[in-house]
């Protein structure tokens, strides 16, 4: 049986994440922004861009399914829980873990305008460019990737491996 291969450790996802936040920080300095984490894969991400981030916020969550099960797109993205509060006016930062076919994206981007917001950014911890589908690309990438079937760090293989605190690579043989 083969290992889980290491392919971000924590050390190296928490500088990348730290520089993110400073990134975020001069972009919106002086301002206020909302979190809006997609649940479930990007709630680890979400915790700790947050505390690099020292503006005035607030946390919201989105959920949506595109994956089943699985490891791949069913090519359908359905809503399963919408923001709790309204986003007129405001600047948003959509935070997500991996940005793969972009279906997940370009949904919930189409989704936001709709409500008017004042700005609205994407934060994508991963980036696998090979794989999309649609045109979507993210305004703050920690890594882009091959494509790869990752977990840790927030991201699952049939719900399983979300606690690991480094990136890995599932092998196939655990598919
Ligand atoms: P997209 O709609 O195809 O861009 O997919 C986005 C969602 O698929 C992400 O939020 C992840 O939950 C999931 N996903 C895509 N690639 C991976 C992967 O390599 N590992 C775990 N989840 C993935
Ligand atoms: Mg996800």
């Amino acid at each position: 049986m083969s290992e889980i291969k290491i392919l971000y450790t924590r050390e190296q996802i928490a500088q990348r994440v730290a520089e993110m936040g400073a990134q975020i920080n001069a972009d919106f300095s002086g301002q206020t922004i909302i979190f809006v984490g997609i649940l479930k894969g990007a709630c680890i991400f979400l915790s700790d861009l947050a505390r690099s981030v020292q503006l005035d916020a607030t946390f919201d969550f989105i959920s949506c399914s595109s994956y089943g099960k699985g490891a791949r797109s069913i090519g359908e993205v359905k809503l399963i829980k919408d923001l709790d509060q309204s986003v007129q006016d405001k600047n948003v930062i959509l935070v997500e873990d991996i940005l793969d076919t972009g279906l997940t994206l370009s949904y919930l981007k189409k989704l936001i305008s709709a409500h008017q917001p004042r700005a609205m950014k994407i934060a994508a911890l991963l980036d696998k460019p090979s794989r999309r589908v649609q045109p979507v690309k993210a305004d703050y990438t920690g890594f882009e990737i091959p494509d790869h079937f990752v977990i840790g760090y927030g991201m699952d293989y049939a719900e399983r491996y979300r606690n690991l605190p480094s990136i890995g690579i599932l092998p196939p043989e655990l598919f």
